[in-house]
């Protein structure tokens, strides 16, 4: 068993009979979207998945989670979710799969929320991973200019040789910071600056974290 799949799986021991659970996107997230599938078709686990993203639903769909919209239930119990950084104070860094938007709205309507990740991804600061900033396309070469003259080192998101177009339809500038020193002043700047959607800076959300390593899973109540 890899190590993407040992804390897809711990993660999946969270969902408990009756909840309604976000459906976290990327790689690590597969495994735990999986074994909710196994539960469901061996077990007789009765649970509703909120998918993040064409891609979770799709798997969750193949897999045989039962699942419904962020606007057809009332509240969402637990997420669970990769992430690309989470720092030494539990911040975190998402986006890297494209899917920021509709994992950041499901994770602020959800009343526990665990991400899953391999040691790799515990970082003292945030920012050696691109961060992922998703604008609406109109104007987006502004943006795009603003962010070179701050220096943040921007690079449009490519889909082969096509800007990169998110589930909703937007584009994502990826900003190449290296060290975020203050993550809460540039997510207020990025939160007031016209054109953008939202941004991967996943602050003051998590509940748990599940680190994965060789020799098994670590549990960090935050
Ligand atoms: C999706 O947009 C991201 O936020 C993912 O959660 C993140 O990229 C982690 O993906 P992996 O588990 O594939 O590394």
């Amino acid at each position: 068993m890899n190590v993407k799949e040992t804390v897809g799986i711990k993660a999946a021991s969270y969902v408990k009979d009756g909840m309604i659970v976000g459906l976290g996107t990327g790689s690590t997230a597969y495994y735990m979207i999986k074994e909710i599938g196994r539960k469901v078709k061996e077990e007789k686990l009765n649970v509703i998945g909120v998918p993040t993203s064409t891609t979770s639903k799709k798997q969750a769909e193949e897999i045989g989670v039962p699942i419904k919209s962020i606007d057809e239930v009332e509240k969402v119990d637990i997420i669970i979710d990769g992430a690309d950084e989470i720092s030494a104070d539990y911040q975190g860094l998402k986006g890297g799969g494209a899917a920021l938007l509709f994992e950041k709205i499901v994770a602020t309507y959800t009343e526990q929320v665990i991400w899953i990740v391999d040691e790799s991804k515990m970082v003292d600061k945030l920012g050696n991973f691109p961060l992922p900033v998703e604008v609406i396309p109109y104007g987006q070469q502004q943006l795009f200019h603003l962010f070179e003259k701050k220096g943040y080192e921007p690079s449009f998101r490519m889909d082969k040789d096509q800007l990169k177009v998110t589930d909703s339809g937007h584009s994502i500038i990826d900003l190449h910071l290296k060290k975020i020193d203050d993550p809460e002043k540039l997510a207020k700047e990025l939160d007031k600056t016209v054109g953008v959607v939202e941004h991967g800076l996943f602050l003051n959300m998590v509940n748990t974290v599940i680190i994965g390593k060789e020799d098994g899973a670590k549990l960090i109540s935050v």
